[in-house]
């Protein structure tokens, strides 16, 4: 088994004293710290967003899915994604992020997984999301089709 599938699994931690990961947990709880959410979200530069429509967005989220790396009593939130839903037949995953010092090592795609499962564990079969320009290749190997038979997202400002 690898080192990442051992975390993954959390049959085993690391011993190695130099290595910032222990054991990568994922949790479908809503009970976040909106402030280690905010600060993950910094991390990663994006904008900040009022706390309160924060906790309301995730409060209204059909499925919301939080990774951590976990190390004895002390858990450190290091991803997270969320998904609307009409409870039927459709899904939209917002929120998609990974921590930039646990990037690029299978993360962000088995946090994918995740909410992808929690999904079609309600028998959602239309899961869609909006990507970012420098992240389609990303959703693309998840098995993500852009503009599929030429639909395209269209979207409503106010002015
Ligand atoms: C996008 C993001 C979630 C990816 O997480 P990650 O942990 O770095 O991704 P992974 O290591 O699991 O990568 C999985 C695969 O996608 C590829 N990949 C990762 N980021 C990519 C990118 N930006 N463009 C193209 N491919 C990418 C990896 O090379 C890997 O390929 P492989 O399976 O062939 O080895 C992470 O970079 C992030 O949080 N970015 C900032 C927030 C953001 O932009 N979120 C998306 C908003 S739409």
């Amino acid at each position: 088994m690898s080192f990442w599938k051992r975390l993954f699994t959390g049959v085993e931690t690391t011993t190695d004293s130099d290595s910032v990961y222990d054991r990568i947990v994922f949790s479908t709880n809503r009970e976040i710290d909106l402030y280690e959410l905010e600060e993950l979200c910094d991390a990663v530069g994006w904008s900040r967003r009022p706390l309160r429509k924060v906790k309301k967005a995730i409060e209204h989220s059909f499925c919301v899915v939080s990774m951590y790396n976990q190390s004895n009593d002390f858990k450190h939130l290091i991803g997270f994604a969320r998904a609307t839903s009409d409870h039927a037949f459709n899904a939209t995953i917002w929120d998609v992020v990974v921590h930039p010092e646990y990037q690029g090592k299978g993360m962000g795609k088995a946090l994918m997984e995740k909410i992808i499962d929690e999904l079609r564990a309600e028998d959602i079969s239309n899961i869609t999301l909006f990507a970012d320009p420098h992240v389609v290749d990303f959703y693309r190997r998840l098995g993500f089709v852009a503009d599929p038979e030429g639909i395209r997202g269209m979207f409503w400002y106010p002015e």
